[in-house]
Order: structure tokens, then sequence, then C-alpha cells
């Protein structure tokens, strides 16, 4: 049986950064209210699935989590669902697995102390409304931090990608007021952050009013946080090319604590799918505004995101958004077969891609990936750069660290998470380098 007043949590949480952050804040609110983390490796009372919706058997993923949690001695934790998955399926999920007892949207987990209450009475309780604001004015002002720590500045999206469940699942556009923003990143920097990552679905199109009351954008934010003493680095991410200002291009220029990478998703480098996509640029506008950015800042990292086999896509089609890597040059890329996610307009369009074929597309994207990556860190060898320190390597006395450029680098030294240390580049791998401490 489940026990009625659980003492230790586990929020797992699957996908985005967002629900990374989502899941850390629901960590923090399970310690208010008076429950401690579970230790590595032991049996948590409470266990929270924190979703993601955007791909692949979601749902099944799901059910399969739940059945895992099921201890040796046929007992199961207090389960609740959260995230995408629980926004878009709740109903169904209430119905088909017994064994959770709460189920809260990506929206309304602010509300879970008190869900928690009612569970622990035997209720089974879900909760999918959407006062995207609401949520974060009721979370804990105290934060915690570890070196390289998100905050989320903006959420939801109405861009609606025919492929895409979140506007669906995360709501409208929202950005959350500059104030709050500002203040929770001095208390992450107290709690120990140095680096920040701006999160939304759409980060650039964040806007408000800064503290003079004038109306900015994101550039506006990014200006006021570099001004935090102790912060040494700021990122954002993800953004929309349609939203790529030329007043946040010039801050890629000016403001030195923001690094220099982007990661604009384009998807596809073929006009005829990007319009079935419902994208709303061009492969040409979207060039545009890489050159505008390396302009800025000739040294920028770029990173995409890149479906393939989208509903109709042709192997000219495919073809062109090779080219499109290939130009471009990416430093990273992170690429997806089309998953027809139920209730979007993709799912229904004709056309619909072999499994094989995509299988085909998706390998021989990936290998230009890490051919591009593997060439964009060999061109990194011999700088001398700084590392920002986020944990321990693997070996002894070894460290991990992220270069500027999102590179992770490893090197050894007597030097302490949360450094920020100067390294010679010495040898590059497709995913990492390997570096010597200077000082
Ligand atoms: N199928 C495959 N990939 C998808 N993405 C979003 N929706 C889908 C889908 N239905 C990818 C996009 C997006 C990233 C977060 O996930 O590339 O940028
Ligand atoms: Fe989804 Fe498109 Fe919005 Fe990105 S811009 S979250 S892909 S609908």
């Amino acid at each position: 049986m489940t026990s009625t007043a659980p003492k230790t949590y586990r929020v797992k949480s699957f996908g985005c950064q967002m629900n990374v952050y989502d899941g850390d804040r629901m960590s923090e609110l399970l310690t208010q209210q008076g429950l401690s983390a579970a230790p590595e490796g032991e049996d948590a009372d409470l266990v929270v699935l924190n979703t993601c919706h955007i791909r692949e058997k979601a749902a099944e993923k799901v059910y399969s989590d739940i059945g895992r949690l099921r201890r040796d001695d046929g007992t199961v934790p207090l389960i609740a669902v959260a995230g995408c998955v629980a926004q878009a399926e709740g109903e169904e999920i209430m119905a088909r697995a017994p064994s959770v007892k709460m189920v809260v949207g990506p929206q309304a987990y602010h509300r879970l102390p008190d869900m928690l209450e009612r569970a622990k009475a035997g209720q089974r309780v879900t909760d999918t409304d959407m006062p995207a604001q609401t949520k974060f004015d009721a979370l804990p002002k105290t934060r915690r931090a570890n070196t390289s720590t998100f905050l989320t500045v903006q959420e939801g999206c109405d861009k609606f990608c025919t492929y895409c469940v979140v506007p669906y699942t995360r709501g409208a556009e929202i950005s959350r007021p500059f104030k709050d923003l500002a203040e929770e990143a001095r208390r992450l920097v107290e709690a120990g952050a140095r680096e920040i990552t701006l999160l939304g679905q759409n980060v650039n199109a964040w806007t408000g009013d800064n503290d003079k009351g004038q109306q900015v954008g994101l550039e506006g934010l990014i200006r006021d946080l570099a001004a935090i003493p102790d912060l040494a680095r700021i990122r954002y991410t993800t953004s929309h090319p349609n939203d790529m200002t030329q007043a946040l291009i010039d801050a890629h220029g000016e403001v030195d604590k923001l690094m220099p990478y982007l990661h604009l998703p384009v998807q596809s480098g073929s006009d005829r799918i990007l319009r079935a996509m419902n994208r709303s640029h061009t492969v040409e506008s979207y060039l545009e505004i890489l050159k505008r950015v390396r302009a800025a800042r000739p040294d920028i990292a770029l990173s995409g995101d890149f479906i393939v086999g989208f509903p109709g896509e042709t192997e000219e089609d495919f073809a062109d958004t090779l080219r499109l890597i290939d130009q471009v040059s990416y430093s990273a890329a992170f690429s997806f077969k089309y998953s027809p996610r139920p209730g979007t307009p993709a799912a229904t369009m004709d056309e619909q891609i072999a499994a094989e074929v995509m299988d085909d597309r998706l390998k021989r994207l990936q290998a230009l990936v890490i051919e591009k990556q593997t060439a964009f860190n060999q061109a990194s060898v011999g700088k001398v750069t700084q590392v920002l320190i986020e944990k321990r390597g693997r070996l002894e006395g070894q460290w991990l660290g992220k270069s500027p450029w999102l590179q992770s680098v490893h090197f050894e030294g007597d030097v302490a998470v949360g450094d920020l240390v100067t390294v010679e580049l010495l040898q590059a791998g497709p995913n990492s380098l390997a570096g010597r401490l200077v000082f």
C-alpha cells in the first residue's frame, strides 16, 4: 500500500531544459512542505514523473515508467505525473493507471502542496489549469542554484508550427515581468550561480518593461543581468528566427557576458517544407539573420534543430537540408525523426514518410552534423580560453566545464566547481575537448 504521509521525494524530469527548471521548482516546493530528497539509490515515498510530450510514444513511456516504480515487495510510492503528457493526456492517465494519485500540468504545479494534502487523505487529484503567471507568483522566493542554472523567462508559444504540441501543452506565449526576473536572477547568483541560461519556448519573443518603465526585448533583460557582479555568463535558448531582432543581435557584439553561442532552430532546408511546417521564415531569411549575427559576433557558435521525414519531404527537400547544414557549419545540432503528435495539423497530412526512409535520412544527417561538430572543435585547438567548471570528471583529479562556445572541456588541476579558469585547448573529439589549465 501507498504510505499516506510521504517523507521523501524524487522528481524525475524528462525532455527539455524547461522541464529541468520546473522539476527544480517542484523539488523546492516539496522541500518547503517538509519532505526531503530521497538519497541516490533509495526508494522515495513520493515520485513525480515530469514528462515530455514532444516526440515518440511519450504516453507509452510514462505508463512503462509508472510500472517500473512498483517495488520488489509489490508496494508503490505515491505517484504524481507532471509535465506535458499530464497536460495532454491527464484524464486518460487517471483512468488507465490506478497507482497515479496526482496529475498536474506545467502551469499548475505551484498547487502541488495542496494536491499532496488531498492525496494524503486518499483522493486522486487532477489539475491541468493554465494560469501561467500565477504559477511564478506562487512559487517559493528562495532558490537553489548550480554553477550553471536555468531561469524561465518566457513560456508557451503562439507560432503553431504544424508538427508541434507545445502551443497546446504549454499554452499561449507569456513573458514574466522584468522585475521578477531581475530579482530571481540575483537570488540565483546569491545561491551560487555563475552562469544563467534564460529559458523560453520562444525566449527571444520575451518582452517587458524595464526599471525605467521602457518596453524592452530580451536584450534589455540581458543588459540588466550583465550588471550583476558575480554573474559571469549569460546564455538563452530556444529562439525563433522571426523574433531575432537587430537589438538582440547587437547585444551579442556588445555584452561581454553574453556567450558567443546561438541556438536557432531552422527545422528544414527546404522552403516547401518550411511552408508546410508553418515556420513563416524561408531558408534565405534564416541565412540573412545568421549573416547579421556573425557580423556582430564573428566567433559565434551556431546550433539548430532539424526534423527529418516531415510529411511530403522528398529526397530533394532532404538534400536541401544537408546543403544548409554544410553551408552554416553548425557547432552542434539536434535532429529528430518526425513524430505525428495527436491533435496537430501535420499528424493528418497526406504523404507520411516511411520509418525506414526516416531512419536512413536521420543517419545521414547525423553523420554530417558529427563531421561539422568535429571540425568546429578541431578549429578550437590551440586557443587559450575561459572555462567555467561545472563538475568533477570521471577520472581522478579531472574537471569538466564549458567553453564560451558551449563545448565540454576536461582538464586536470587544483581548482573547484564554480571557478572560471583559463585553459589551453589541446585535443578535440566530436563531443568534447581536452585542455591544460593555464591559470
Ligand atoms: N516530431 C519531431 N520533432 C519535433 N520537434 C518538435 N515537435 C516535433 C515532432 N512532432 C523538435 C523540433 C523542435 C525540438 C524541440 O523538437 O526540432 O525544435
Ligand atoms: Fe513548437 Fe514551433 Fe512553437 Fe517552437 S516555434 S515551440 S516548434 S510551435
